[in-house]
């Protein structure tokens, strides 16, 4: 591997769906601007997505869609190392050493676990340990920067605990690697006004067609007695609509009906200075609103959508891509494997 003095940049995305303007704006768009400086890893974390995805031809599928999409964003596998994570067994290796200088209590207090247990989820033993491979996936690279929304922050906290106690035990080895969160679209509301996820089944997917970006927009929840005030609370979006507009104008603060998800969508196509005069003049009419983002969505995905199409006709360059990506990654991670077996004392030859 070529060494040079940029910073090196890790991130991944499960391949569990397509992709929502939330991933987007809240990571993947940096991805692709951070990818100018950096030496970056993008990875494809299909062994993450194996706890939700148990169905073959669908993994296979989700793993070529979501390669698909890194390269339409303008991920260039030129600039950037892009594989999935299978590809590399160090991910798995690395993880299992975690997992035995990791406590019980200490995993059980991770977000995603208690959601789940919150909800009575029947919880896999790969959910629970769901932290240490993400922190296996970035310390073996010697990750200075991890860009993510803000639910993965807690993440990233685990692999610097993580990263500290396994120095402390076997000699310093692991950087200590930082979140990069966007403060204003950490957490993109859905359609719901609960945060946008694959799987709350409330996206936007980033490369829908026209008539899919009509409806789902005409769907977006305006009621604000059953979701504005509770989204204003329990969605950092939602806080970030209450102190920012609320103190402009009185139209637009949460004590009257106003859409707040459609503004909160909204500004991440236009900027505040342009959206201010827009929803001060039509308070309340929530169709011309919804009109307005809908075709400022359209005129977004619009070029994406035909970028994708032309990459979607040529999968085997796609899986080269992956392929030659999974060698790159490979190189640097058995590199750094070899020196965990060296300072755990398994390397004998
Ligand atoms: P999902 O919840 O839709 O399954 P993932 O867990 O695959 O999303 O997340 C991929 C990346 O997108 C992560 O960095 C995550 O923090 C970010 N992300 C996911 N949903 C949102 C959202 N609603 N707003 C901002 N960032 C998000
Ligand atoms: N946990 C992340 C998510 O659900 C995905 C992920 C796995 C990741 N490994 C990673 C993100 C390493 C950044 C770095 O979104």
């Amino acid at each position: 591997m070529v060494q040079t003095n940029k910073m090196t940049l890790l991130s991944g995305i499960q391949p569990s769906g397509r992709p929502h303007i939330g991933n987007y704006f809240g990571a993947m768009k940096q991805f692709v601007e951070l990818q100018k400086d950096h030496d970056c890893f993008f990875m494809i974390v299909d062994y993450h997505a194996l706890n939700t995805i148990q169905d073959a031809k669908v993994m296979k599928q989700n793993i070529i869609d979501l390669a698909i999409d890194y390269l339409a964003i303008g991920l260039d596998p030129k600039k950037s190392v892009i594989f999935k994570q299978s590809d590399v067994s160090e991910h798995t290796e690395l993880a299992w050493i975690f997992e035995t200088i990791t406590t019980m209590p200490y995993l059980q207090r991770a977000h995603a676990y208690k959601d789940a247990e919150a909800k009575n989820k029947e919880i896999s033993v790969g959910l629970f340990n769901y932290p240490m491979l993400m922190a296996a996936d970035i310390l073996l690279y010697d990750t200075d920067v991890v860009p993510v929304g803000q639910d993965q922050k807690q993440h990233v906290e685990i692999t610097r605990d993580t990263a500290e106690k396994f120095n402390r035990i076997f000699g310093e080895t692991f950087k200590l690697p930082e979140a990069k969160i966007i403060s204003n679209v950490a957490v993109v509301p859905g359609i719901d006004g609960r945060k946008m996820s694959k799987s709350y089944g409330n996206t936007i997917p980033l490369f829908a067609e026209n008539a899919e970006i009509e409806k789902l927009v005409m769907s977006i929840v305006t009621d604000s007695e059953k979701y504005g005030e509770d989204a204003s609370k329990t969605v950092l979006g939602g806080a970030l609509f209450a102190t920012k507009v609320k103190g402009q104008s009185p139209i637009l603060g949460l004590t009257s009906y106003h859409p707040a998800n459609v503004y909160l969508i909204h500004q991440l196509f236009r900027s505040e200075a342009e959206l201010a005069p827009l929803y001060q003049s039509k308070a309340g009419k929530y169709k011309e609103l919804k009109d307005a983002l809908i075709a400022d969505i359209k005129r977004f995905i619009a070029p994406l959508r035909e970028k994708r199409k032309a990459i979607v006709s040529d999968t085997a360059a796609v899986l080269k891509v992956l392929k030659k990506g999974g060698e790159r990654a490979k190189e640097k991670a058995s590199a750094k494997m070899d020196e965990v077996r060296e300072k755990i004392g398994v390397k004998l030859y």
